[in-house]
C-alpha cells in the first residue's frame, strides 16, 4: 500500500535485540532478530514518511527507501540514538527487545574459566519506552509486549505505565508468533483499553496494520 499519507512525518523506529558485553567476547542478548521493526521502517517509508531506523545488531540489510540508519549495540546506546533523535520525531515506534539487564561490570580481558561455577552480576538498564512516555507530549508512541502469560494483562499494565497510545501484544507460546519467525499473531490494545485480536499474519502485513493506525492517530 505506496502511498503519499506520511509524507513530511518523522518516523522513528527501533529494532532488533541490544547486546549488553560480558568481556570482550562475549555478551548477553535476545533471540530478536529486527524482522518485525524492519518491516515496520519499510512501511513507514513506502508511505512517505522520514524513517529514521535504530537497529540493535541483526542479519538483516536495513530497508530501502529510509533516511537514516544508526546501528547500536547496547541498550545504553540505543536509549543515546533514541534521545538524540526523539524531538525532531512525530511518531516512535518501539519494536525493539530492549535487554533489561546489563552485567554491573564489564571484563577488560577474557575471563578465564575454572573449576567452579561463575556468577555474573546483572544491573537494571534504563527503560527507554517508560522515559519517552513521561516526555511524549503530542508525539505518538508506540510499544510492543512479548509475553509467555498473562498476555492482555501485561500489555494493559504497560500502556498506562509508558504512556503509550496503543501497544502491540504478541504472545510468545503461539507457533508463528514472535522471534525469527516472518508471521506474528498479536493483539493491538489502545489506550482506551479497546483490544484488537488479529489472525496470524505476515509481518509485512502487520507492519501496514500498525502504520494505518500511526497514520490515523498522525492525522488527529
Ligand atoms: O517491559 P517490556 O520490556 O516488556 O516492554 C516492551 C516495550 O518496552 C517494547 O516496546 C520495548 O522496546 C520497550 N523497552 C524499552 N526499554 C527497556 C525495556 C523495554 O524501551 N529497557
Amino acid at each position: 500500500m505506496a502511498g503519499e499519507e506520511l509524507r513530511g512525518k518523522n518516523i522513528l523506529v527501533t529494532a532488533g535485540p541490544t547486546i549488553e558485553s560480558i568481556d570482550p567476547v562475549r555478551y548477553i542478548t535476545n533471540r530478536s532478530t529486527g524482522k518485525m521493526g524492519y518491516a515496520i521502517a519499510a512501511a513507514a517509508a513506502k508511505r512517505g514518511a522520514n524513517v529514521t531506523l535504530i537497529s540493535g545488531k541483526t542479519h538483516i540489510d536495513p530497508p530501502s527507501g529510509i533516511s537514516k540508519f544508526i546501528s547500536v549495540e547496547s541498550t545504553l546506546d540505543m536509549q543515546k540514538a533514541v534521545m538524540e533523535n526523539f524531538d525532531e520525531s512525530d511518531a516512535i515506534i518501539k519494536s525493539a527487545a530492549v535487554a533489561d539487564y546489563r552485567p554491573k561490570d564489564v571484563a577488560s580481558e577474557k575471563i578465564k574459566k575454572s573449576e567452579g561455577g561463575l556468577t555474573i552480576e546483572l544491573e537494571r538498564n534504563p527503560d527507554i519506552l517508560k522515559e519517552l512516555g513521561e516526555i511524549k507530549g503530542s508525539k505518538v508512541l508506540v510499544g510492543f509486549a512479548a509475553e509467555t502469560n498473562d498476555l492482555i494483562q501485561n500489555a494493559n499494565e504497560k500502556i498506562k505505565k509508558k504512556n503509550l497510545d496503543f501497544i502491540v501484544a504478541n504472545d510468545l507460546t503461539k507457533e508463528g508468533a514472535g522471534f525469527a519467525v516472518d508471521t506474528n499473531i498479536v493483539s493491538i490494545i489502545d489506550r482506551s483499553g479497546e483490544i484488537t485480536k488479529f489472525p496470524k499474519m505476515s509481518k509485512d502485513e502487520l507492519a501496514n496494520v500498525i502504520i494505518d493506525k500511526v497514520t490515523l492517530l498522525l492525522q488527529k
